[in-house]
């Protein structure tokens, strides 16, 4: 007896988009494109995978530990991209004083990240980057936060559903320094994850870094005010308020535009990539029950630390998994059945006559076909124009039609006609 063969499996922490699953997905990209130009942000893309020396050193840890990178067959170490900000510096190092500056750029990246997969985190996905490159403004941290509130609530979610959490990491360095902790580099990762892994383990890896009990009451301090105002206090040196002026300015401009409510100080967030500098932010479900929906920040030396000059830089990135379950959470997401405008249908199986009549719609409108594929009763063509979610099925040898014509049913309403192409047309729009 023959060993039978295992059916291919999925591989781990992947997805498959079968159409209704697709449908969805293609959603969030129409909404993820259609906000991004309405902010007009020019589309981008690069290769999937690069250099693996773009990633190692400039990312973070956490995220080069969790590269999928392989030898290729020219001996060269290349890494599929586990995020779009390093090939975004690339593209801009690479042209340098070609691109007119400041620019905003948006791109759908699909990425690849070797994660323990879980809710909120799979090892391939796909992210919405917005970035805007060329100015030190904090105006320009404005606009990519006003695009996030206004594409969640195209989303149709309401302010009180999510917030956008604002810190500096201007602010934290020099607050760290005001403390004496002398190695932020070691310290950011241990922050970022100082909700994440409980007040234990984290006072054990604060100790591992070299800061010291006094210090952590402090940076508790800090990261526990929830206004401005209290953090005033505790500032002594220039450069932190300065830090502070820059929220402060850039809560009053959100505030002016309609957004207050979606945005709250959290110094708390920290974001675990190396090369932030300034405001960074994330966005998360108010509830916090799931991972934060986006996350960004400014880092005004990445171009640098690439061999490139200086160019400051600014944005985010927003998954398509933590968002989709948000969506699903609250009822959000769109119906993910078919729906076609038109299926022509023949009572005598005349089929090269609905290939005939299906091109003419086409040539003169953008709207979707469909039709039988074989000979079919007439009620099995009925099935399918309702499987297929058709608007209206046109008869191609309906015995009432005269020469132009057809016979048509509005299957929206079950209202039967006769009319041109054009007519029918007309009340495709009208239905
Ligand atoms: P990040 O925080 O690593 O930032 O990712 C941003 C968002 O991508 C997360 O908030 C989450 O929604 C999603 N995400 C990350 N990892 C996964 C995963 N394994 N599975 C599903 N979703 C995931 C960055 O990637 C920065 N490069 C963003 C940026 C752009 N900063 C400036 N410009």
């Amino acid at each position: 007896m023959s060993a039978k063969i295992q059916p291919p499996q999925l591989p781990k922490g992947t997805r498959d988009f079968y159409p209704e699953a697709e449908r969805i997905q293609q959603y969030i990209f129409d909404t993820w494109r259609q906000t991004a130009e309405s902010f007009a942000y020019e589309a981008y893309e690069g290769p999937m995978f690069e250099h693996l020396e773009l990633f190692t050193g400039k990312s973070g840890d956490e995220i080069v530990s969790q590269l999928y990178n392989f030898t290729d067959k020219g001996g060269r170490d290349i890494a599929l991209r586990p995020e779009m900000t390093p090939t975004l510096a690339r593209l801009v190092i690479q042209k340098g004083r070609e691109l007119r500056k400041p620019f905003k750029w948006y791109s759908m990246p699909r990425l690849f990240r070797y994660e323990k997969a879980q809710k909120g985190r799979l090892r391939e996905f796909f992210q919405l980057n917005m970035d805007i490159i060329g100015t030190d403004s904090i105006y320009a941290e404005a606009d990519l936060l006003a695009a996030i509130a206004s594409m969640l609530r195209k989303f149709g979610l309401k302010d009180e559903n999510f917030v956008i959490g604002v810190s500096s990491r201007k602010l934290l360095a020099t607050y760290l320094e005001e403390i004496g902790v002398t190695n932020p580099a070691l310290v950011y990762p241990v922050l970022d994850k100082r909700l994440k892994i409980g007040p234990e383990a984290f006072a054990k890896a604060l100790a591992e870094a070299n800061v010291s009990e006094e210090q952590v009451e402090k940076l508790d301090a800090l990261m526990n005010c929830k206004s401005i105002e209290e953090v005033e206090k505790l500032l002594t040196k220039e450069a932190a308020k300065n830090a502070l002026d820059e929220i402060k300015e850039l809560f009053e401009t959100l505030s002016a535009a309609g957004y207050k409510d979606c945005i709250a100080l959290d110094l708390s967030i920290v974001r675990g990539l190396a090369y932030y500098t300034g405001i960074v932010f994330e966005v998360f479900d108010r509830g916090k029950s799931m991972r934060a929906i986006a996350g960004g920040g400014r880092y005004d030396s990445l171009t640098e630390k690439l061999g490139g000059e200086r160019m400051p830089g600014v944005g985010f990135g927003m998954g398509d998994v933590v968002l989709a379950d948000l969506l699903r959470e609250y009822g959000l997401l769109p119906e993910p059945k078919q729906s076609i405008d038109f299926y022509v249908a023949s009572f005598t199986n005349d089929i090269k006559k609905i290939f005939s009549v299906a091109k003419e719609i086409r040539s003169i409108s953008s709207c979707s076909v469909s039709h039988p594929l074989s000979a079919l009763k007439m009620g099995k063509q009925m099935d399918q124009a309702n499987n297929q979610g058709a608007a209206i099925v046109i008869y191609v040898d309906g015995d009432k039609a005269s020469e132009g014509t057809f016979e048509y049913k509005d299957l929206r309403n079950g209202s039967m006609h006769i009319g041109s192409l054009e007519e029918i047309l007309n009340s495709l729009k009208q239905g």
